[in-house]
């Protein structure tokens, strides 16, 4: 069986390699690994890794030909935001743990992260992450794989956590080491020029649940919302959980795309709409609230819903083909997963309740909201169009 060991080198300075890690590079016949590590052992057989994880994946399976065994250096600790999980089953690893680049950072800052959120940026969904664990009030620690990408999440910071103070870390534990601090609008101006590896540390805030959005901050023109006590209504029905993927039909302007992408930062939420006005608001709402777990599609439902597995399907609008909508959505659904439906007609309540209940096994539950607000500090409420929700699990 093809053997590789995986070594961790620590965040670059070679005084942080671990003894077992110096062994295991002393021992290899071949190393591979990124220029710069490589060059850290100038008396080795070197062959230079590079690309994405595929490729990177068959540069090793390539020497795995010619060597039983190859070595592979990789930066910081090889199971953290690294190669590993890339590589095939069928190869045996060995792997050998290494300090960590934020594990450093935090040790020159002073500052436990027991409870700390640690989040890649790197990729893009992964920002969900991040937002999710700075609303709720976490210590945060982030890799921010570009300056650029350092800039944007300063920004992000400065608009959730205006007044909190950052720490931003580059060429850590290497001669140039830059170390940073200071509120996200300053540290933006302080960030050193040249791209590369940055960190970021935002220390814990004042401790929140994920709040529900008001109306009126929602962009929405004349495209119709529901209303936040029905999204509140609607949340706690749909249970979801962080990594979920959920299927939405009729998203409208997005209310309920941005509540529901904001309760799942390491799921995603597949939103069908055919408006393109409503797509206008919808787009510039998860603008709004820096949501990127969302992936929009364009068309009507049930054609447009796209082929894979959900754990959750929320309907927020049919335009008359609710049947075919509920009969597909509930095709893709795990067993053991939920559909939501909300209406606010007569018909539809009818046509949800009787084909959930055919799909389901009558395990369907029905629930009305009458919502009535009292504005100004006035006696006399005002009432909102009452709103059913129809629910049923897979059996
Ligand atoms: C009441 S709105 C949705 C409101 C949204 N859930 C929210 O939270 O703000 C209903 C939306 O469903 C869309 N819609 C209706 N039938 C559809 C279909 N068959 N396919 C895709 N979108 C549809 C409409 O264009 C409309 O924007």
């Amino acid at each position: 069986m093809p053997r590789v060991v995986l070594v961790g080198v620590g965040p670059g300075n070679p005084e942080l390699l671990t003894l077992r890690g110096k062994e295991a590079i002393e021992r290899a016949r071949v190393i591979m690994g990124r220029e710069d590590l490589l060059s850290l052992f100038p008396h080795k057989v070197g062959i230079p890794l590079r690309g994405d994880e595929n490729t990177m994946r068959v540069l090793i399976g390539q020497a795995l030909e010619d060597f039983a065994e190859v070595t592979v250096l990789l930066s910081g600790d090889p199971m953290l935001f690294s190669l590993a999980k890339h590589l095939p089953a069928s190869w045996s690893l060995e792997i050998v743990p290494g300090v960590s680049s934020f594990q450093y950072f935090l040790a020159r800052l002073g500052i436990p992260w027991d409870h700390c959120a640690i989040v890649n940026c790197h990729a893009t969904q992964e920002l969900s992450r991040f937002v999710f664990a700075l609303e709720q009030g976490d210590g945060v620690v982030v890799f921010a794989g570009r300056r650029l990408q350092a800039l944007r999440i300063l920004e992000i910071i400065g608009a959730l956590r205006e007044d909190a103070e950052v720490f931003a870390g580059k060429d850590l534990s290497l001669p140039g080491e830059w170390i940073g601090r200071g509120t996200p609008e300053s540290l933006r101006k302080t960030l050193p020029e040249e791209d590369g590896l940055f960190l970021l540390f935002v220390p814990p805030g004042k401790r929140r649940g994920i709040r529900f959005l008001e109306d009126h901050e929602l962009a929405r023109g004349t495209v119709p919302l529901t209303k936040k006590e029905t999204r509140m209504l609607l949340l706690g029905i749909l249970e979801l959980a962080p990594e979920m993927t959920v299927l939405e039909v009729g998203a409208g302007a997005g209310g309920m795309t941005v509540e529901m992408a904001r309760r799942i930062p390491g799921g995603k939420v597949v939103a069908v709409e055919k408006d393109p006005k409503a797509l206008g608001y919808l787009r510039e709402n998860l603008r709004r609230f820096f949501v990127t777990n969302v992936e929009i599609h364009e068309g009507v439902a049930p054609f447009a819903i796209p082929e894979r597995s959900y754990e959750r399907v929320f309907i927020g609008g049919s335009g008359g083909n609710l049947r075919e909508i509920l009969k597909k959505s509930y095709a893709l659904l795990e067993v053991g997963g939920r559909i939501v439906c909300s209406a606010v007609t007569l018909k539809t309540l009818e046509e949800a309740t009787a084909t959930l209940g055919t799909l389901c096994g009558g395990d369907v539950g029905v629930l009305s909201q009458s919502i009535t607000r009292f504005v100004g500090g006035s006696q006399q409420g005002q009432s909102l169009n009452t709103v059913f929700i129809v629910w049923g699990r897979k059996p």
